[in-house]
């Protein structure tokens, strides 16, 4: 596999516009919001140099620097979606089933798919294509059990320059023949991928057992294993998602305190694991998670998409816990982490709490990036970054101009942002200071 398409060394371009990044949670940390109404971000050679008030900045810029002007504008740190099936794009909008039922008549129809590698092939050029144009740079991704399925997407991916997480689904039990591995052709299969791919280009590699239910007991041993081996690959699973697959996990191993619990017996709650949803976790599992640093994944389309309930974003704060936010696409309902937030809202709503603007955004921003153990690469506009951010029109549409041009504050204008804009809204999508997406 040749490297990605290089770019001239010692290149400088500016982006003029209206800038916002955090620096911390602005829960824990009032000052960890920088807003700069008129902001110039300096990028050299893909990495971010500069980000400063545009009057001081542009007297200093070198002279014939090309300056992109997005004044009208709010550009914002590239959205990281941390959990997301690309294999599922075709599941998006089933109608009417809960979990279980779910994977059975609809996801696992649809995985086995990608027996097809040229099936696996233009399905992640769609799927990127769609991330992008939502102002999505990075995500964290379950392919299929078919490894295949992960070297389609991770080439799709590094072709791009995108900073992407992805992992071969582990599962050796209670799924279709076609989709079933084993312990260790699981095991052997994961780590040809991860010396394949981990590491290449801006791509990291995930440790993906699908879910308590569907491995064996050798197989999230395997799990294991492959952590142990390979410092710096993640895992990410499902957790406590539903209640009728909570009992199963019950029954299945009925030694279990709880579910985190037969996660952690077999030594995969570790700092940096990625587990999606969270929403029937006890104050033990809370405890146990934060002190292990693992992640929470919210993942609120998906949750009220498949009546699974409310995920606690206050509980989970008051835990000190880590929290990304993701669109579980396919269970999920939109690849827009906009939507995402709204939703995410709304779930807080349902429980008489809040979740604003700036919850939002940063979770989507700084947040997710450090859920994927990331921050020191993306998420914020500090020097040194990659230049991956998403340039978002706030009169994209008659209403969005109208209901923005009533908000009196950054919040509120967020806040209207994130329930109102879709991906019209995203002007351009930059990845390495690099547009990707066609001019409009
Ligand atoms: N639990 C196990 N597999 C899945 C999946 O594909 N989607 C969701 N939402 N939950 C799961
Ligand atoms: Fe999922």
């Amino acid at each position: 596999m040749s490297a990605p398409p290089a770019r001239a060394a010692g290149r400088t371009v500016a982006f003029r516009g209206e800038l916002l990044d955090f620096s911390d949670d602005p829960r824990r940390d009032a000052r960890a919001l920088r807003h700069l109404p008129d902001g110039l971000l300096v990028v050299r050679d893909g990495v971010v140099e500069r980000c400063e008030p545009a009057d001081t900045a542009l007297a200093t810029l070198p002279p014939g620097t090309p300056v992109t002007d997005l004044r009208g504008c709010l550009v914002v740190p590239g959205f990281v979606d941390a959990h997301v099936h690309y294999a599922q794009t075709d599941v998006i909008a089933s109608h009417g089933h809960a979990l279980l039922d779910w994977l059975e008549n609809y996801t696992f129809p649809a995985e086995a798919r990608f027996a097809d590698p040229a099936h696996a092939r233009a399905t992640a050029e769609f799927f990127l294509d769609q991330l992008l144009r939502n102002g999505t740079t990075t995500a964290a991704v379950f392919a299929t059990s078919h490894p295949a399925s992960v070297d389609a997407f991770f080439a799709a991916a590094h072709a791009r320059r995108l900073r992407m997480v992805c992992g071969k689904v582990m599962m050796d039990r209670h799924c279709p023949e076609a989709l079933r591995d084993t312990a260790a052709g699981a095991f052997h299969d994961s780590a040809a991928l991860i010396e394949r791919w981990h590491g290449r280009g801006r791509l990291a590699y995930a440790v993906t057992p699908r879910f308590a239910p569907t491995s064996s007991d050798a197989q999230l041993e395997a799990a294991a294993r492959l952590l142990d081996r390979y410092p710096g690959v993640r895992l990410q699973t499902h957790v406590a998602e539903n209640d009728a697959e909570i009992r199963w996990v019950a029954e299945l191993h009925p030694w279990s305190r709880s579910y985190l619990d037969v996660y952690d017996r077999f030594g995969l709650v570790r700092e940096g694991t990625l587990f999606a949803h969270c929403i029937h976790l006890d104050d033990a599992d809370w405890a146990r998670l934060a002190g292990a640093r693992s992640v929470a994944v919210h993942c609120p389309t998906s949750n009220t998409f498949l009546g699974s309930g409310l995920f606690d974003y206050e509980r989970a704060h008051a835990a000190n816990a880590p929290v990304a936010l993701a669109t579980d696409v396919g269970g999920g309902t939109s690849f827009g982490m906009l939507a995402t937030m709204h939703e995410a809202y709304k779930v807080a709503r349902l429980a008489g709490n809040d979740f604003d603007g700036l919850d939002a955004f940063y979770l989507a921003t700084l947040g997710g990036a450090r859920a994927l153990g990331f921050a020191d690469r993306i998420g914020s506009f500090a020097r040194g970054r990659d230049a991956d951010f998403v340039v978002l029109d706030p009169r994209a549409t008659p209403l969005l101009a109208r209901r923005t041009g009533l908000a009196r504050t950054l919040e509120e204008r967020l806040f209207v942002l994130l329930t109102l804009a879709d991906d019209r809204a995203v002007a351009q999508t930059y990845v390495l200071g690099e547009p990707a997406l066609p001019a409009r």
